[in-house]
């Protein structure tokens, strides 16, 4: 907790404030998204929805839209929910302990207690990436961290080295020893507060400590996507809620019927990882010389559908076609 107060970070945009509806929103940002690329869709977000009333009232397309490019999209329709719940049942007011957070659509034990320890001080343990690594280190603990035998005994060590108070500098010490500090490759042991006492520093296993993921090849999957132009506009359709990027904007997966293509070319594949498999996209850039039926989905302007609820391969083709 010295090390945090001397070392650790101080400046990040959701810090100085115990306000749960900051916390929660940095939280679920934070989830495997790093602290740079969350900054600017973090304020983004609460220029627009600065309380969760607001971000209750608002329509699942613009909070997506806001989303758009943060990637794990089923954590912004789940912070939507979350936020209709709190509105509809707790009058607005945020459950307060972890327990109760817990129950909120996509916060796991984790994010919970990282919420209640950040905004009510509660004596909670945190597990997430970074601090897994951490006390693995620490307490010399072989094996994948993702594996729930090992995860149980980090779990258990969490809880063990909890203060009894300050849970709230401790919390982040933790977390910015992991970001900082304790990182995966080339740790800074020489700037460590606890390398004293770290098992893995002591044996020289910190490159052995954790071990990696098991590695399985993941499945390719490919799709063609039809990117249709017509007058500037491009034709993209709405994804079922249910599924990858649910609710988002891509274009057609297969040709649309009743449009009339002047001409077409085949663009260079594009290569999108998701967390069980790969997605290889062809797409097929059609100039299209007149629509003759309305059929689903809608034509917008190139520029503008950046601005949508896109994913970022959407967003890159964009570019490449503009
Ligand atoms: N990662 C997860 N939560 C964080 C926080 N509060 N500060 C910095 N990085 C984090």
């Amino acid at each position: 907790m010295e090390w945090q107060r001397r070392a650790g970070r101080q400046d990040l945009p959701w810090q100085g404030s115990r306000d749960p509806y900051r916390i929660w929103l940095s939280e679920v940002m934070l989830q495997q998204t790093q602290v740079a690329a969350v900054i600017p869709y973090y304020e983004r977000f609460l220029g627009r929805f600065p309380t969760i009333e607001a971000l209750a009232r608002a329509d699942e397309e613009e909070v997506l839209r806001l989303w758009s490019g943060l990637g794990y999209y089923a954590r912004g329709r789940n912070l939507h929910l979350a936020a209709q719940r709190i509105v509809s049942r707790y009058q607005g007011k945020f459950p307060q302990t972890s327990a109760a957070l817990q129950e909120l659509p996509g916060l796991g034990r984790s994010t919970a207690a990282a919420i209640a320890a950040f905004a009510f001080g509660e004596r909670a343990a945190i597990l997430d990436g970074n601090v897994k690594r951490v006390l693995a280190r620490y307490c010399g603990i072989a094996g994948f961290p993702g594996d729930k035998k090992v995860e149980k005994k980090l779990w258990g060590f969490s809880e063990k080295f909890l203060p009894g108070k300050d849970i709230a500098i401790y919390t982040q010490a933790l977390m910015d020893l992991g970001a900082t500090v304790c990182v995966r490759a080339n740790p800074r042991c020489d700037a460590c507060p606890v390398r004293k006492t770290c098992v893995a520093r002591k044996k020289g296993l910190t490159a052995k400590i954790p071990a990696p993921r098991p590695k399985k090849a993941l499945p390719w999957k490919e799709a063609t996507w039809w990117l249709m132009r017509h007058n500037g506009e491009v034709l993209l359709e709405r994804r079922p809620s249910a599924g990858l990027w649910g609710g988002l904007w891509t274009f057609p997966e297969s040709r649309p019927r009743g449009i009339e293509v002047t001409s077409r070319s085949e663009l260079a594949t594009l290569e999108h990882g998701f967390t069980h498999f790969k997605l290889r996209i062809r797409p097929v850039l059609c100039e299209v010389g007149r629509v003759r039926k309305a059929g689903p989905g809608m034509w917008i302007d190139l520029d503008e559908a950046k601005g949508a609820a896109v994913p970022t391969p959407v967003r890159t083709l964009l570019e490449r076609i503009r």
